[in-house]
């Protein structure tokens, strides 16, 4: 009987226990073979040789909750120090007899467990999740949807308060060095100004923008969408106030100091850094029926032996691509040139240089 392990590593994100479902039920249905789940990604592997407590024997009695359930119930880490254990990690594969291995993670995780899977010969197949959807060669990954859902609503919400006094609602969100999710949500959810760090923008350009807002409408608030990796202008000046006082400038925070000094007329701003909000919650429809396509893909790619591949969506199907190639590729960025930009600032939205 075949042994397949499978485990989760990054940053958490909606969908992840919906994967885990789609790969123990094909697998254990179609193909009769056991999954071993492992748990907090190459800390389940490096323990294997010591302990096997880590390791939960996933069967069909415990996985129904599984499809709506956020976060991951095999645990995950994002900062593990593989480089020191390799070969230990390594060894965890041959130790728990696994004849393949399924992982679940951002650019960076699977970089590492392609890495390892060559050094360990290991029969190895990627399955790509993250918020930031800044994984090459898929568009889509595990996570993003629910993902851009929280960020609309949460623009929404904010719109009626803005509304009633207003004011400038700046919101921070996430996404690393990649503008997916600002953009994606920020068309979504009505944004009017949308900073992303693929395109560079100019302080002023915002300012007028937020002017002619003033100027040319009723309305006398704006929603201004921030991804946390955009750059400081360069000459501006530095964070002042609240903004000071902590470690790192937010760029949210960055952005609503440099719009208070907009013009001599007081602008009213307040920051929203919506955080670790945006990987929590249940999955979205979509995300259930990707994670669940790319779980299913992934055991169908053991089935043929197919390995060192990740598990991609592309043109509405689901495809295998060559890990080595999502490598190259990876973190891919919003392209400034794509249909989304064009269509936002058609509808009045500054993006950035070139409105
Ligand atoms: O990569 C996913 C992500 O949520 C990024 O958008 C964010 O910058 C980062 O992870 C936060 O990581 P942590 O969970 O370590 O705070």
């Amino acid at each position: 009987r075949k042994r397949i392990g499978i485990l989760t590593s990054g940053g958490d994100c909606p969908g992840l226990n919906a994967v885990i479902r789609a790969v123990v039920s094909h697998a254990t249905l179609t193909y009769d073979w056991e999954v071993l789940g492992i748990s907090y990604a190459t800390q389940g592997l490096l323990e294997a040789k010591a302990t096997t407590l880590k390791m939960h024997g996933l069967d069909l009695r415990g996985i129904d909750p599984l499809l709506s359930m956020g976060g991951t119930i095999l645990g995950t880490i994002n900062k593990g120090d593989t480089l020191a254990h390799t070969s230990e990690i390594i060894a965890g594969y041959q130790m728990l007899e696994l004849d393949a291995l399924i992982g679940i993670g951002g650019d960076g995780s699977l970089s590492i467990l392609h890495n390892l899977a060559h050094q360990g010969n290991w029969n190895f197949i990627g399955v790509p999740k993250t918020i930031d959807n800044d994984v090459a060669l898929t568009e889509r990954s595990v996570g993003f949807d629910t993902a851009v859902n929280t960020i609309t609503n949460a623009l929404n919400s904010l719109t009626f308060t803005a509304a009633s006094h207003d004011r400038v609602m700046i919101v921070e969100v996430m996404g690393r060095k990649a503008g997916h999710l600002a953009l994606q949500a920020g068309i979504a959810g009505g944004a009017d100004v949308i900073l992303i760090p693929e395109i560079p923008y100019s302080i002023e350009g915002v300012c007028q923008h937020l002017a002619q807002l003033r100027d040319r409408s009723w309305r006398k608030f704006a929603i201004v969408v921030v991804a946390e990796g955009i750059e400081a202008v360069k000459g501006s000046a530095d964070c002042d106030g609240l903004c000071q006082l902590t470690t790192k400038c937010g760029m949210g925070q960055y952005i609503a100091d440099q719009i208070s000094h907009c013009s001599a007329e007081k602008i009213e701003t307040r920051v929203s850094v919506l955080g670790h909000i945006q990987r929590g919650g249940i999955p979205s429809a979509l995300d259930r029926l990707v994670a669940t396509a790319f779980g299913k893909t992934a055991v169908d790619l053991a089935a043929q032996g197919k390995y060192d591949q990740m598990v991609a969506w592309q043109n509405g199907q689901v495809v295998a691509v060559p890990l080595q190639e999502v490598m190259l590729q990876s973190p891919s960025p919003v392209d400034a040139n794509g249909y989304l930009v064009p269509i936002a600032r058609s509808l009045g939205i500054y993006v950035g240089n070139g409105f």
